[in-house]
C-alpha cells in the first residue's frame, strides 16, 4: 500500500536548508522506514532563486514569495529558515493560521515570540518543532522534554554559542587577545561579519530561554535574562583561572528554584577538571541535573549544515509520525501541558548567589592585602583561593586575584565598590562567576 508523502515547503536554502536538501536525499530510503511515509521538499522559496535552482536541480517546485508556501494548500509542513523575527515571524503565523505543522531553526524568533506562536499553534492544532534552535544537532530538545521527563530538574548549564567557544579555546591555547582571535576566527568563517549576537552571549542567551521553558514549564522570559558576552575578556583572566585550576567558558545556566529560575550567560570559571570544561573549538555542550537521573551530558556539533539538518529532519519525522495523532495527545511544545506551565519568573542577577572571581591591579606596599580581605570579610564574604603575581618591580603594582566561596551578588558588587575606593587599589576590578556545579 503506498502512503501519502509528508509534502514539504522550505523557506530559505542557505546553508541548513542545502543541508536539509542534502540529507532527505542521500538518507530517503532510511528517512521513510522510520517516519512510515517518504518526505518530500514539494516546494522552496528563496530570495537567491539562481542558487536555489542550482542546488535542487529543478527537481522541486520554486516560489519567490516564502508566504506562498505558508498559503499552499498542497504543502503540509513548512520549514522555517528565514532567520530573524520581521518577516519570519509573519511567516509562521501565517502557516500556522492555514493549518501547516512548522519546523524552525529560529531561536531569536522563539525566545522572543515564541509564547504567541505556541498559543496560535495549540489553537490551530499544529506542531511547532525546534530541535535545531538549540545546540544545532545535539537532541538537547528531545532529551529535556521526553528523555527526561520524569525528573524535576534542577538545573541546565551548556556551551551553546560554537562562536565564543571557538574564541575562548584560542585565547587560552594561544595566549592572544580577544579582538585579534575574532578576527582570525571571521576569516576561518567561525564567526560572522557582525558577531555581534554570539560574542554579547545573545545567540546563547535566546537558546538558554528556549531550554528554561523546557527544562521547568516556564513561558519564554528572554527579556529577562541576564547577558554578558566575551568581548571584555582578558587572555589574562583566562591565563590566572588556568593557574587556579579553571577553564572560562561563556555558558548559559538556568536554575530552578522555589520562588523563581535563574536564567544567565556570562563568561564562567568551571574546574578545569569537569567535563565540561574540556569542550573545546566550535562544539556545543549541555550538562542537565535531574533529580532522578543525576547528570547527564550532551555533547556535539552546536551548528553546520548537516549537523543542523540532522535536527530539522528529525522534526520532519516527528511530524510525519505524529500526523494524524489526536493534537491532545502530542507531546507538548514546551515539555508540561499548556495549562500545566509555571508562573515562575527569573529571579534578577543581584537576587543569585555565585562563587566570585576577583582580579584587582594593587599597589605593592603593606597593608593592601588587609585592607581588601576586611572588606570582604566585613560583607561576610569568605575566600576560598588567593593568588598573588609577582609584583612589577618598576611600576611597585601587582596583580592580586581572589576567588570566593558562594555570596550574593548584590553583597560582592557592594564589597567590590568599597574595594574599588581603597586608595591602594588601582582601576577598577574584574568581577567573573565561577560555578561548581556541586
Ligand atoms: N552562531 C551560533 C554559534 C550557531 O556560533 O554557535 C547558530 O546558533
Amino acid at each position: 500500500m503506498s502512503v501519502k508523502p509528508l509534502r514539504v515547503g522550505l523557506a530559505g536554502i542557505g546553508t541548513v536548508g542545502g543541508g536539509t536538501w542534502t540529507v532527505l536525499n542521500r538518507n530517503a530510503d532510511e528517512i521513510r522506514r522510520r517516519a512510515g511515509r517518504p518526505i518530500q521538499i514539494t516546494a522552496v522559496a528563496d530570495l537567491d532563486q539562481a542558487k536555489a535552482r542550482a542546488l535542487t536541480g529543478g527537481q522541486v517546485r520554486f516560489v519567490p514569495d516564502a508566504m506562498a508556501l505558508a498559503r499552499d494548500p498542497e504543502i503540509d509542513v513548512v520549514i522555517e529558515l528565514i532567520g530573524g523575527y520581521g518577516f519570519a515571524k509573519d511567516f509562521v503565523l501565517e502557516a500556522i493560521r492555514n493549518g501547516k505543522h512548522v519546523v524552525t531553526a529560529n531561536k531569536a524568533l522563539l525566545a522572543t515570540h515564541g509564547n504567541e506562536i505556541f498559543a496560535l499553534a495549540q489553537q490551530k492544532g499544529v506542531m511547532v518543532a525546534f530541535e535545531a534552535a538549540v545546540a544545532g544537532g545535539i537532541p538537547i530538545i528531545k532529551a529535556l522534554r521526553e528523555g527526561l521527563t520524569a525528573n524535576k530538574i534542577e538545573w541546565v548549564a551548556g556551551i551553546i554559542n560554537g562562536t565564543t567557544n571557538f574564541i575562548l579555546s584560542e585565547m587560552r591555547d594561544k595566549g592572544l587577545a580577544f579582538d585579534v582571535v575574532l578576527k582570525e576566527a571571521q576569516r576561518l568563517g567561525y564567526a560572522e561579519a557582525d558577531p555581534t549576537f554570539d560574542i554579547e552571549g545573545v545567540d546563547a542567551a535566546h537558546k538558554a530561554t528556549i531550554m528554561a521553558a523546557i527544562a521547568f514549564g516556564i513561558p519564554m522570559q528572554f527579556d529577562a535574562a541576564h547577558i554578558e558576552g566575551i568581548s571584555k575578556l582578558q587572555a589574562k583572566d583566562i591565563a590566572y583561572a588556568e593557574q587556579l585550576g579553571y577553564r572560562i567558558k561563556l555558558l548559559g545556566i538556568t536554575k530552578r528554584h522555589a520562588n523563581g529560575v535563574e536564567l544567565r550567560v556570562h563568561p564562567t570559571l568551571i574546574s578545569s577538571k569537569k567535563l565540561i570544561a574540556n569542550v573545546e573549538g566550535a562544539m556545543n555542550a549541555v550538562w542537565v541535573k535531574g533529580d532522578a537521573v543525576g547528570h547527564t551530558m550532551y555533547y556535539g556539533k552546536g551548528a553546520g549544515a548537516e549537523p543542523t539538518a540532522s535536527a530539522v529532519i528529525a522534526d520532519l519525522v516527528d511530524v510525519a509520525r505524529m500526523l494524524t495523532a489526536d493534537p491532545a495527545n502530542r507531546v507538548p511544545y514546551l515539555a508540561f501541558q499548556p495549562d500545566q506551565m509555571a508562573a515562575l519568573s527569573v529571579v534578577p542577577i543581584a537576587q543569585v548567589q555565585s562563587c566570585y572571581y576577583l582580579r584587582l591591579r594593587v599597589k605593592d606596599q603593606p597593608g593592601v592585602l588587609a585592607d581588601i580581605t576586611r572588606v570582604l570579610a566585613d560583607g561576610q564574604i569568605s575566600i576560598d583561593m588567593f593568588f598573588q603575581r609577582e609584583p612589577d618591580e618598576d611600576l611597585h603594582e601587582t596583580d592580586v586575584v581572589l576567588i570566593t566561596h558562594l555570596c550574593l551578588e548584590q553583597d560582592m558588587r557592594a564589597a567590590i565598590g568599597r574595594i574599588e575606593q581603597l586608595p591602594t587599589v588601582l582601576g577598577q576590578a574584574v568581577m567573573l562567576r565561577m560555578e561548581t556545579f556541586a
